[in-house]
């Protein structure tokens, strides 16, 4: 997004080589007039419909089908867990835990996303390992430290129960497949939306919705906070990857189960030093790329008052020692993006901050409700 602002400046002096000055004067007044209002465009942008996805199109049923696996715990191997037991729809779809629990003995290593708004991304994972939602919904499944399920054997034991076949066969014209719950269970999910929040009405020219001090917030988080630089765009992400410096959290190390989980994903990544790995290298087990090391997706920040513990390992339990962290201008880690700097705020412009994300960006949550699961 920066690089378009970028090329839209350089335009008007490089690209024609004027040799008049008052021509170059008069053009130049005219990009500065200009660049706030593309840079505004760049930013903060209320929520649009919702896209249509010609490969996979929502349909009441299929949505329906895709509600009721979200809360079949048939899907891990044991039938302990369910993907409601860690995106649980009363906390936001996460667990409210630092880190993530998982199949009875093992621990899962990061902390559980919230699936909010995901219909409007295009990375997934906090390393951005899946690229469609279709995708990603057979990892956790499969996964030893999540639900730890054979996908052959969950074919079968779906093609067990009438209701399943019958709804398959309604929504899919066919029998039940592995892709076909990945395709029911995205199109679930593609209904948990929040909208109509304060900030969607400020933006769509409602400028009363906000409180002076939300106001306040909103003009750090935009300017002075240099928040807006990743979190832009409706859903507050610009889907692109930083090493923040986050620090490592200790309770990783501590627990041998995490570890061994942290050890485990990196092997099967094809990292060869896994054994000695103290860290979460974040998006460089993706890329294998050095600029990658520790570095995760930027998350939407909407219903953030709902979804903490905070960051990849939810090293931060609250908002307020997140805006602490980025005041300070994030961690130490040799690899930190050059984009965070101490911001200097104020005792009072750190709490305006905090109002904004915990009230402007809570909007119109769609909860979804236990179905009668066959
Ligand atoms: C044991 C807890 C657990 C279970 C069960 C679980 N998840 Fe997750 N989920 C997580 C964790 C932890 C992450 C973050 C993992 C990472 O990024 O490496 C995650 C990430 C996700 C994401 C990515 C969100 C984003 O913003 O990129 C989606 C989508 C998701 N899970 C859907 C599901 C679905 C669908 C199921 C059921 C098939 C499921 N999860 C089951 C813990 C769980
Ligand atoms: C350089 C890009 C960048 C900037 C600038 C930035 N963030 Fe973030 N933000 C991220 C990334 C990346 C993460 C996840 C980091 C991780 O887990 O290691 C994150 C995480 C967060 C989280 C935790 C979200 C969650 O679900 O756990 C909050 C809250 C947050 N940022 C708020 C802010 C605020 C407020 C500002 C401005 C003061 C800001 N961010 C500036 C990239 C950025």
């Amino acid at each position: 997004m920066t690089e378009s602002i970028d090329q839209k400046n350089e335009r008007p002096g490089s690209a024609h080589g004027f040799s008049a000055g008052w021509s170059f004067c008069a053009l130049f007044m005219a990009a500065l007039l200009f660049i706030p209002f593309i840079a505004m465009a760049e930013e903060l942008a209320p929520l649009p419909p919702l896209p249509v996805f010609p490969e996979n199109p929502q349909t009441p049923e299929k949505v329906e089908l895709g509600r009721k696996l979200f809360f079949d715990r048939r899907l891990s191997g044991d039938g302990t867990m369910a993907c409601a037991t860690c995106h649980n729809p009363e906390t936001g779809y996460t667990d409210g835990l630092a880190i993530s629990l998982s199949y009875p003995t093992t621990r899962n290593w990061r902390n559980a996303s919230a699936i909010v708004n995901l219909a409007y991304n295009d990375a997934f994972f906090w390393d951005g390992r899946a690229s469609s939602m279709e995708e990603q919904a057979l990892f956790p499944v499969m996964s030893a430290f999540e639900m730890n399920q054979n996908l052959d054997f969950l074919e079968e034991e779906l093609k067990e129960v009438p209701e399943y076949i019958e709804a398959f066969q309604k929504v899919f014209g066919g029998e039940i497949t592995r892709e076909r719950v990945g395709m029911a269970l995205a199109a679930f999910q593609r209904t948990i939306i929040s909208k109509d929040s304060p900030l969607d009405r400020y933006l769509a020219g409602q400028k009363e919705v906000l409180t002076p001090v939300q106001v306040e917030g909103y003009e750090i988080f935009t300017g002075k906070g240099n928040c807006t630089a990743c979190h832009n765009g409706p859903n507050l992400t610009n889907n692109k990857f930083y090493n923040l410096g986050v620090p490592e959290n200790p309770d990783v190390e501590a627990d041998q189960r995490v570890a061994a989980t942290r050890r485990f994903t990196a092997k099967v990544s094809g990292y060869s030093a896994y054994r000695t790995l103290t860290e979460d290298p974040g998006r460089y087990l993706v890329t294998k790329d050095r600029k990658d090391w520790k570095a995760f997706k930027t998350p939407s920040l909407r219903e953030i008052a709902r979804t903490g513990p905070y960051m990849h390992n939810g090293m931060f339990n609250s908002l307020e020692d997140v805006i602490e962290f980025f005041n300070r201008g994030g961690g130490d880690d040799p690899n930190k993006t050059p984009l965070l700097k101490p911001l200097g705020l104020s005792d009072d412009e750190k709490l305006a901050l905090e109002v904004f994300l915990k009230e402007a960006l809570a909007g119109d949550l769609v909860i979804a409700t236990m179905p009668e699961v066959p």
